[in-house]
């Protein structure tokens, strides 16, 4: 029996990830993030109505559902309180329904501006960060000078954290001819993080053990893409955190007999925002219709996302990184209209042939994709709920990816709405 099913994407993020834990957790009772931040962006459409959620686990919209953010999420209070306050002005009761660990590292005022001011620095060679302070919040975090949420609790100790920390990182900024951050503010706008923070904090990993025991399903919702994994990904073209499977257990404190099932989120083609390789990336027509059809831009930044054909290579090696259970095949409705698709089965990278990704970006870059040609079905999918309402066109492409990938696809989502899926596999049952 699944107990427990972990979500996340095999590509470079927005996979369709938010919508498919918000389907899921109809049957959970425990919704757990583990890794990134508000770098995320993870959208909800439910009827007329679409909730992008950067921090809040998708399972909020759920009643009895408890939604938790581990240890291993980066947290913004300002984000925090702004993505809670527009919950609650929707009449969504989401203070009784999150929870957050006290050993989350804090996002503060000097690590957007570093990571602001390095991307600028950068010029060309920009990652094309979201600018949310991630991989500043990181790097205090493993150097072991983390402000953490657990701080907010000792105010005394908090302060002298502080200063301690705008002493180191204030050097930084201002060598970026930046103004330093004052850390007065900090510890003023803290007092109204604590005592909002505070009703908030709790055990994770004895909630999520408390879960297990009692025979509840749990969710772990993971954020990114695996090529967006600082191991795994594209490096240095990735974000900060592990996005692979493995992380959902450090980053939330249980251990790998807790996840029962891997759920690959997977778009039907590929897309990628910000910079780094991209082998099968579009630049003509068929790359804008996508763009157009399945309104790629960010969620979170609202930057226009590069689009490509899908890219087997990566998603076979995303699976193996995972150990992916079932894939759920997001977005193939966006391919409707197109006369015929291709698929990349393997690169060729300095004249030779090579079955997988090479590691980092350099290679990367100069992998050439090979390609295979299939006919477009030209019928709209959107909506389908029945693998018999797919086009043949459309069944033959998905036992394509089946092959290609190593992997079988469990769920095709034909819209964004809830009830637009068909279900081949339930992960639950
Ligand atoms: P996430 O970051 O993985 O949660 O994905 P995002 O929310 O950033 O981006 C996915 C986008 O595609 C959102 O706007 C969803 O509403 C939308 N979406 C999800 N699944 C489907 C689908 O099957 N078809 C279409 N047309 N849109 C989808
Ligand atoms: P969801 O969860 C897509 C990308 C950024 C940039 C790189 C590093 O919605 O799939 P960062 O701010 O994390 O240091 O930026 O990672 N990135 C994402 N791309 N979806 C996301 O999240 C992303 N989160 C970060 O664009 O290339
Ligand atoms: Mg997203």
């Amino acid at each position: 029996m699944t107990n427990s099913v972990l979500v996340l994407g095999t590509q470079w993020g927005d996979e369709g990830k938010g919508k498919i834990v918000d389907v899921l957790t109809e049957q959970a009772s425990l919704v757990v993030r583990f890794q990134g931040g508000h770098n995320a962006g993870h959208t909800l459409v439910i009827g007329t109505e679409k909730t992008v959620l950067h921090l809040v686990p998708s399972g909020v919209l759920r009643e009895n559902v408890m939604c938790v953010i581990g240890n291993g999420v980066v947290v913004s209070p300002d984000a925090l309180f702004k993505e809670i306050d527009m919950l609650t002005a929707r009449g969504v009761p989401v203070e009784q329904r999150l929870r957050i660990s006290g050993a989350c590292p804090l996002i503060l005022p000097y690590h957007i501006a570093i990571d602001q001011a390095r991307e600028k620095a950068a010029g060309k060679q920009a990652i094309g960060t979201t600018g949310r302070g991630i991989g500043p919040a990181y790097e205090d975090k493993v150097a072991r000078r983390a402000v953490r949420v657990q701080d907010l609790l000792a105010l005394e100790r908090f302060d002298e954290k502080i200063d301690a920390a705008c002493a180191y990182h204030n050097g930084t900024l201002t060598g970026h001819g930046i103004d330093p951050v004052d850390p007065e503010a900090i510890k003023l706008i803290a007092r109204e993080y604590a005592e909002r923070l505070a009703p908030l904090i709790d055990d994770v990993p004895g909630m999520i053990h408390a879960h297990r025991k009692a025979g509840n399903r749990i969710m772990f919702e993971g954020a990114q893409g695996t090529l967006l994994d600082v191991d795994h990904g594209t490096y240095p073209f990735v974000t900060s955190s592990n996005t692979v499977a493995g992380a959902a257990c450090s980053g939330s404190g249980c251990g790998p007999g807790s996840i029962d099932y891997v759920l690959g989120i997977t778009k039907a083609y590929t897309t990628r925002v910000g910079a780094g390789p991209f082998p099968t990336e579009l630049f003509d027509e068929v790359g804008k219709e996508l763009g157009e059809r399945g309104n790629e831009f960010g969620a979170t930044t609202g930057r226009q996302r590069r689009c490509g054909w899908f890219d087997a290579v990566a998603v076979r090696r995303a699976s193996i990184l995972n150990g992916v259970t079932g894939i759920c095949l997001t977005k193939l409705d966006v391919m409707d209209t197109l006369e015929s698709i291709s698929i990349c089965v393997a690169y060729e990278l300095d004249g030779k042939q090579i079955d997988h990704p090479p590691i980092g970006a350099d290679e990367f870059e100069r992998c050439v994709p090979v390609y295979e040609t299939m006919p477009g079905w030209q019928a709209n999918t959107a909506g389908a709920t029945q693998m018999e309402q797919l086009p043949e066109a459309a069944q033959k492409y998905i036992k394509r990816l089946e092959e290609l990938t190593e992997v079988q696809v469990h769920l095709v989502s034909t819209g964004p709405e809830r009830n637009e899926n068909v279900v081949i596999r339930w992960p639950y049952d």
